[in-house]
């Protein structure tokens, strides 16, 4: 099992660059099932969920190529429609290939993900609109069965404002019959990059990035050639990494201007942030400051970054509010912190954390991604040394997270054991 070790109390400075967003790949990655082909992408991290995404691509029947960080994908000779269990526990997302094979095929099995460690999940808005597109689905054995001859445009609104909801029924819209118009529509910047990708495929997208996204359907798709989007919450993880440590250090190949509520909650903590053309320059010299954070969706404060701003507030010099609004239960990584001498309490989706407390390094487990990203902040800023088991969490989501760390200076390493 592999732990990563770290050592605190080392202030962080020099460059890091930041990788292709998780988020923006597996959507995209997965468009390439709407069409024949090769499809080229590039600037694809190299992480655990882009390896389960490429498998499960690849069981369908797909050619997958990886040369570095670049990626192509041919579909042109699917065999499956099939995403089996084995895949689908390990990564939600895998989710994503149910619109695009039910427009491509007529037919798709998805096995249901199921709860997971940040609250239970459900995929019932997915499943709702592509039933008002005119698929047939039932669920047995533990499987979303869809079929459908044709899809049809639907005018449809998300009760729950879903980003891989969204994405999935813009996919299937794009072949479908008709108009689709999907309302109360995810904003992230990821839908963006997929809609921006499907319209480099000919599919006729508007209003991608408001909340009504309007697709007229079109009879075929072409392949794409398309750079990932930079990952922003990587840039907001480093962006706490300079806080926490009192560094200096300069984020490139960055997009701050899909982080501009991270921004200003991190300044707001007194740190001081200076925007480039994809680059940031976070410094850290003052006491931090406590700052509430009310997570939501996008442009709000994102739930990928609550567990690592807490962390900032458990250092800064009075007490914080953080509201968890979109996942129930996103405050696992607390009781890890506590271990270390945080003083946070949690009353339903409310923490109040009493900043000041001298954080110490401690063996704690990491859960999922992002709460595996706050411990190792925490051990940066902690005194002593602080180990993480579970560090596949962290894979699935930062690429090269202990070699970027070591190079600005972060004493850090992993082992295996
Ligand atoms: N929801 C429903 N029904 C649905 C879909 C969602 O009730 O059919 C609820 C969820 O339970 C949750 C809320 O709506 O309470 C928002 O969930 P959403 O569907 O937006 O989440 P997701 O699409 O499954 C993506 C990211 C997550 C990120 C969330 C929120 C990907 C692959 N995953 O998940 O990323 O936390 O949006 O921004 O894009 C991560 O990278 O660590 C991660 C968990």
């Amino acid at each position: 099992m592999e732990t990563i070790i770290v050592e605190g109390g080392h202030r962080l400075q020099g460059t890091v660059t930041i990788s292709g967003a998780k988020n923006a790949a597996l959507p995209i990655l997965v468009s390439s099932l709407l069409t024949e082909g090769w499809n080229v992408y590039d600037n694809v991290p190299d992480l655990r969920d882009i390896r389960t995404i490429k498998k499960l691509l690849t069981e369908l029947g797909a050619r997958v190529e990886t040369e570095e960080d670049v990626v192509k994908i041919n579909t042109s000779a699917l065999e499956s429609h099939e995403a089996s269990y084995d895949l689908v526990k390990t990564m939600r997302a895998s989710v994503l290939v149910l619109g695009p094979l039910l427009a491509r095929l007529g037919r798709a099995r998805v096995s249901l993900p199921g709860g997971c460690a940040i609250g239970a999940r459900p995929i019932n808005l997915h499943i709702k609109g592509l039933e008002q597109m005119g698929a047939d689905i039932s669920l047995e054995h533990g499987y979303i069965d869809a079929r459908a001859r044709s899809l049809k445009g639907a005018d449809i609104y998300f009760d729950i404002v879903t980003v891989t909801g969204t994405e999935n029924l813009m996919m299937a819209a794009t072949l479908a019959d008709g108009v689709t118009i999907l309302r109360n529509a995810a904003r992230e910047p990821e839908v963006v990059a997929l809609a921006d990708t499907l319209n480099q495929m000919g599919a006729q997208i508007t209003g991608a990035g408001t909340p009504v996204v309007t697709i007229t359907g079109v009879d075929g798709l072409k392949p794409a050639s398309v750079t990932i989007i930079p990952d922003r919450i990587e840039t907001g993880t480093f962006m706490i990494a300079a806080g926490v440590t009192g560094g200096d250090i300069k984020i490139v190949g960055c997009e701050p201007a899909h982080l501009a509520a991270v921004i200003h909650k991190v300044r707001q903590s007194g740190i001081t942030v200076e925007e480039e053309p994809h680059g940031l320059r976070v410094v850290c010299e003052t006491t931090i400051s406590s700052v509430d954070v009310k997570t939501i969706p996008y442009p709000g404060f994102p739930t990928d970054m609550q567990a690592q701003f807490m962390v900032l507030m458990c250092l800064a010099s009075g007490l914080s509010v953080i509201s968890e609004t979109i996942f129930e239960n996103r405050y696992i990584h607390v009781s890890e912190l506590q271990r270390m001498g945080a003083d946070i309490k949690v009353s339903g989706s409310t923490a109040v954390i009493q900043g000041g407390k001298p954080l110490t390094g401690a063996p704690v487990m990491a859960t999922d991604l992002r709460a595996s990203a706050s411990l190792i902040l925490a051990g940066l800023a902690a005194e002593g040394t602080t180990e993480i088991s579970r560090v596949y969490h962290i894979d699935r989501g930062y690429e090269a997270i202990e070699k970027k760390l070591a190079q600005l200076g972060a004493r850090i390493r992993r082992t295996r054991g």
